[in-house]
């Protein structure tokens, strides 16, 4: 059995489902159900018994123990987070709840469970740790991409907190031989992404007829990669993947934010006419920036392909037209997620004070 942290969010739940399409071990998902989990995500499992679903913390020490104990758990795959970059902006406290000490009490439990473990088991057992290339930091146009060597210097709350829990992970394979292997992946996009990150949130307003608000002048770059390539990537990692190591991830589909939203929107167009005529490119709306705004993001993923045989199946195209045919087919999880928080939550962030959300000028000037 392994433990899935995290598994009702976005690449949590992605990879429970392709995980029991793809074999038979069974899974127990341990989430908290925070405004990013949404138990409808799993809701093809509902009657699976090679699923069990758990509300919790990570930071909970008994329940993790218990549960680590009770179905004899041979590896975690930790995703749980607070993920959303605006968000530590404006709360930072939660992300060294969950990110730093939540994952440190999770490296414990792990710890003290595997101890427990007769020898083969304990050789086997493995704590695979989902982590950013944000903490990484940022790259100016012509420099090489991220990869298992570059430094961190993360510069957000979000990416200091995962670059505080990647060390953390560092020091108990280390110190206490935990066989723990990282991964840094860059931004992921497909279904059941929460609309508060920039495609689905796009996506959403796009069809709403609302603005679509990009950041200072959209020129920030970042490396794109399909829900589902990612998931492969962890899978393989976790069979194949060194005790210790780490292994970058990434889409080589480096592209500014604007045209991100530009092919979005032409997307859109074909998929979803507006009916008066219209183009969704009409509603892009530049909004004041983000501070401490990452400029760009590359990965090179030459190391997991080398050594693992991955790589990406997505184009950056066909992955968003898939994205965008899931929301179109998804109208009912999209009002589901959309209500009462979230409405408090676009209310504050795109509030009229903070960002302008009022168009300043459109995508043609
Ligand atoms: P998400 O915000 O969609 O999901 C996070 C999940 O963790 C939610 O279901 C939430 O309820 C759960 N959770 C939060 N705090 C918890 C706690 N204390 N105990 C138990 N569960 C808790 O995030 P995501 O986009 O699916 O990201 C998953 C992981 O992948 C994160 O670790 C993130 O840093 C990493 N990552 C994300 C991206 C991306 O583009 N989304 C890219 C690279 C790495
Ligand atoms: P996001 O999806 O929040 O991911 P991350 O910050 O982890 O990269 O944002 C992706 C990019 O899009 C980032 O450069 C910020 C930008 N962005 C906007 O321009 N407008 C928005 O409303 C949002 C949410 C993001």
């Amino acid at each position: 059995m392994i433990l899935v942290t995290g598994g009702a969010g976005f690449i949590g739940s992605n990879f429970v489902l392709d995980w029991l399409a793809a074999g038979d071990e069974p899974v127990v998902t341990l989430d908290k159900l925070t405004y990013a989990g949404n138990l409808r995500n799993l809701d093809a499992l509902a009657d699976d018994p090679r699923h069990i679903f758990v509300r919790g913390d990570i930071a909970d020490r008994d329940l993790v123990a218990r549960l680590l104990a009770d179905h004899r758990v041979r590896a975690i795959v930790h995703f749980a987070a607070e993920s959303h970059v605006d968000r530590s902006i404006h709360g930072p406290e939660d992300f060294v709840a969950t990110n730093v000490v939540g994952t440190f009490r999770l490296l414990e439990a792990a710890r003290a469970h595997r101890a427990d473990l007769p020898p083969t088991e304990r050789d086997r057992f493995r704590f695979l740790h989902v982590s950013t290339d944000e903490v990484y930091g940022t790259l100016g146009p012509t420099d090489p991409p991220f990869s298992e060597r570059s430094q961190y210097r993360p510069n957000s709350p979000y990416a200091a907190s995962k670059a505080a829990s990647d060390h953390l992970a560092r020091g108990h394979h280390h110190t206490f031989g935990l066989p723990v292997v990282t991964t840094n992946c860059s931004n992921n996009y497909g279904p059941w992404q929460f609309p508060e990150k920039l495609i689905p949130l796009c996506i959403h307003r796009a069809l709403a007829g609302e603005p679509l608000p990009i950041y200072g002048d959209g020129r920030q770059v970042r490396d794109w990669l399909y829900v589902t390539d990612h998931c492969a990537a962890i899978r393989l990692v976790l069979e194949a993947g060194r005790p210790g190591e780490v292994y970058c991830i990434g889409g080589t589909s480096e592209l500014a934010n604007i045209d991100v939203v530009g092919l979005l929107c032409r997307i859109l167009d074909e998929e979803s006419p507006p009916a008066d005529g219209r183009r969704y490119a009409e509603q892009i709306t530049f909004v004041a920036d983000r501070p401490g705004h990452d400029r760009r993001y590359a990965i090179d993923h030459g190391k997991i392909t080398t050594e693992l045989g991955w790589r990406p199946r997505e184009s950056f195209e066909t992955g968003l037209r898939k994205t965008v045919r899931w929301y179109l087919d998804h109208g009912d999880w999209v009002a589901d997620v959309t209500s009462g928080g979230y409405r408090d939550w676009i209310g504050r962030h795109y509030a009229a004070d903070e960002r302008g959300l009022t168009p300043a000028r459109g995508a043609d000037g």
